[in-house]
C-alpha cells in the first residue's frame, strides 16, 4: 500500500501523543498493586533506575527504528534486515494478548464508575464487595463486554481522534485529581508507615522476582516491547529530538505512576495494614472506596475519577486494538472490516476467560494461575523480556548501535546519553534480561523456587 504517511507536527506534539499512549491503567491499577506487593520501596527503587537506564535505551532505540525506516513495525524490522521479520512479527502481536484482559479491568472501571454513579459508594468501601464482584456471577463479563464493545465501536466509526480530543482536556484533570487524591491519602491516619512502606526499600525484598515485575511494568507502562513505539516513530519529524522526547515521556509517566502509588498505598496501610499490600489486581478497587468514603463529598470525587480513569483506559484500550486490527490486516491480506471481526473473536474468548477467571472458572488454573493473571504473566514477564533481549541484539549487533545514533543525531543534535544507550542495549540488557527471564521461568514451573 502507497499510502502517505502524516506526521506529527511539532516536537511536543509528539510527547503529548506518545504520552498519551503510555499513561493509562498501567500507572493508575497495575503499578500501585505490583509495588505494594513487591516490597514498596524496593520496588520504587529498582523500577525508577531501570527506567532511566534501560526503559529510556528501548524507548529511544524503537523510536529510532521507526523514524529511520518510516514503517510500522513489522515492516521496519524486515526493511532493515528480512531474517528479522519474526521480531516485528512478536512485537506486534503482544497487543493480541493485552487487549482482551485489558478492557476486563477497563470493565472494572466502567462497573465502579457506575455504582458512584448510583450511589453505592457506602458499600463499595466494605470489605468483600471487590471480592464478592469478581467472584459471584457473570457480572465481569457483562461489564468486560460492554466496555470492550464501546471501543470496538468507536474504532469502527473511526472516531478516535474525537474520543482522544476529549481524552486530551481530560487526562491533565486526572493528573490533578490523582495529585489531590494521592495528599488527602498521606493525611489519612495511619497512613505514616505506608508512606515508609512505599518510599524506603528493604533489602530482604530484593529478589530475582521483584526484578522480573518491575520490567515488566516498565514494558507495560511506556508502551515498550510491543511495536508501538516504532509505530509512533514512524510519524516523527526529523528535526525533532529524540533523546529529550524519550527522557519527557518517561518522566510523565513515571511521575504519574508514582503519584497513583501515594494515592493508594498508604491508604492500603491506614486502612487494611501491611496485610492489605497483597491484595493484588483489585488493590485500586479495593482501596480507593475506602478513601473516598472517607472524604467530604467522597461520591462526587469517586465518580469523577473513575469516569476520568475510564477515558484514559479507553483510549488505550483504542491504540491497542488499532494495532491488533493492523496486524491482522497485514498479515492475513485481509481487509479492516474481516480483521475487524477476527479481533472480535479472539478478544471475546480470551477476555471472557480472564473476567470469570476469579469467579465461575475459578477451579481452572494455568501454572497456578487464574486466566487474567496468566495472561499477564505471560504477555509482561515472558513475551516482552524475550522481545526486548531480541531489539537489543538486533540494535546491538545486527544495526549496530552507531546506526541508532546515527537517526538520533541527523537533527545535527548531539545524542548525550549515547555511552549508557551503547553499554545498555549491547550488554547489560541482554544479559541482565535474559538471566532474570530463565530464572522466573525455572521458577513458575516450579524447578527453582526463590
Ligand atoms: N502503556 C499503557 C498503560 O500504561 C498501556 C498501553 C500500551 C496503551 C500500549 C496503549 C498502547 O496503561
Amino acid at each position: 500500500m502507497n499510502e502517505k504517511r502524516g506526521s506529527f507536527k511539532s516536537s511536543i506534539g509528539f510527547v503529548l501523543a506518545a504520552a498519551g499512549s503510555a499513561v493509562g491503567l498501567g500507572n493508575l491499577w497495575r503499578f500501585p498493586y505490583l509495588a505494594a506487593m513487591y516490597g514498596g520501596g524496593t520496588f520504587l527503587i529498582i523500577y525508577l533506575v531501570m527506567a532511566v537506564t534501560f526503559g529510556f535505551s528501548l524507548m529511544v532505540g524503537e523510536i529510532s527504528i521507526g523514524r529511520k525506516t518510516g514503517l510500522s513495525c513489522i515492516k521496519a524490522f524486515d526493511k532493515l534486515n528480512s531474517r528479522f521479520k519474526w521480531l516485528g512479527i512478536l512485537n506486534a502481536s503482544v497487543p493480541i494478548l493485552i487487549v482482551p484482559y485489558y478492557s476486563v479491568i477497563g470493565g472494572w472501571v466502567t462497573k465502579y464508575m457506575m455504582v458512584y454513579l448510583f450511589g453505592h459508594d457506602k458499600e463499595a468501601a466494605k470489605d468483600g464487595f471487590f471480592n464478592s464482584f469478581i467472584s459471584g456471577s457473570l457480572q465481569p463479563a457483562v461489564y468486560f463486554i460492554i466496555f470492550f464493545l464501546i471501543s470496538t465501536i468507536v474504532i469502527l466509526m473511526g472516531v478516535q481522534n474525537g474520543v482522544e480530543k476529549v481524552s486530551k482536556i481530560l487526562m491533565p484533570i486526572l493528573v490533578i485529581l490523582t495529585f489531590v487524591v494521592a495528599i488527602y491519602s498521606m493525611t489519612i491516619k495511619g497512613a505514616a508507615g505506608g508512606i515508609k512502606y512505599y518510599l524506603v526499600p528493604q533489602a530482604k525484598y530484593f529478589t530475582p522476582k521483584t526484578l522480573l515485575a518491575a520490567v515488566g511494568q516498565l514494558f507495560y507502562s511506556l508502551s515498550l516491547a510491543m511495536g508501538i513505539m516504532v509505530t509512533y516513530g514512524s510519524y516523527m519529524k526529523k528535526d525533532t529530538n529524540i533523546e529529550k522526547s524519550a527522557r519527557q515521556i518517561e518522566v510523565f509517566d513515571t511521575l504519574i505512576a508514582f503519584l497513583a502509588g501515594m494515592m493508594i498505598i498508604p491508604a492500603v496501610y491506614a486502612f487494611s495494614g501491611i496485610e492489605g499490600m497483597t491484595s493484588g489486581p483489585g488493590l485500586m478497587f479495593i482501596a480507593l472506596p475506602k478513601v473516598f468514603n472517607s472524604m467530604v463529598i467522597g461520591r462526587c470525587i469517586g465518580f469523577l475519577f473513575f469516569l476520568l480513569v475510564f477515558f484514559a483506559a479507553l483510549t488505550s484500550a483504542i491504540s491497542l486494538e488499532e494495532t491488533v486490527v493492523s496486524v491482522y490486516c497485514d498479515q492475513f491480506n485481509i481487509n479492516r472490516k474481516r480483521s475487524v471481526v477476527i479481533t472480535v473473536i479472539t478478544s471475546m474468548v480470551l477476555g471472557i476467560l480472564s473476567a470469570l477467571g476469579y469467579g465461575p472458572l475459578g477451579a481452572v488454573k494455568l501454572l497456578g494461575m487464574q486466566f487474567l493473571d496468566f495472561f499477564d504473566f505471560i504477555s509482561n514477564s515472558v513475551i516482552m523480556p524475550v522481545v526486548s533481549i531480541g531489539i537489543c541484539i538486533f540494535i546491538g549487533f545486527v544495526i549496530k548501535p552507531s546506526s541508532v545514533k546515527e537517526e538520533v543525531e541527523c537533527n545535527g543534535e548531539k545524542f548525550h546519553a549515547y555511552g549508557l544507550f551503547y553499554v545498555m542495549t549491547k550488554w547489560i540488557a541482554p544479559v541482565l534480561l535474559t538471566a532474570i527471564l530463565v530464572t522466573s521461568i525455572l521458577s513458575a514451573f516450579g524447578i527453582f523456587s526463590f
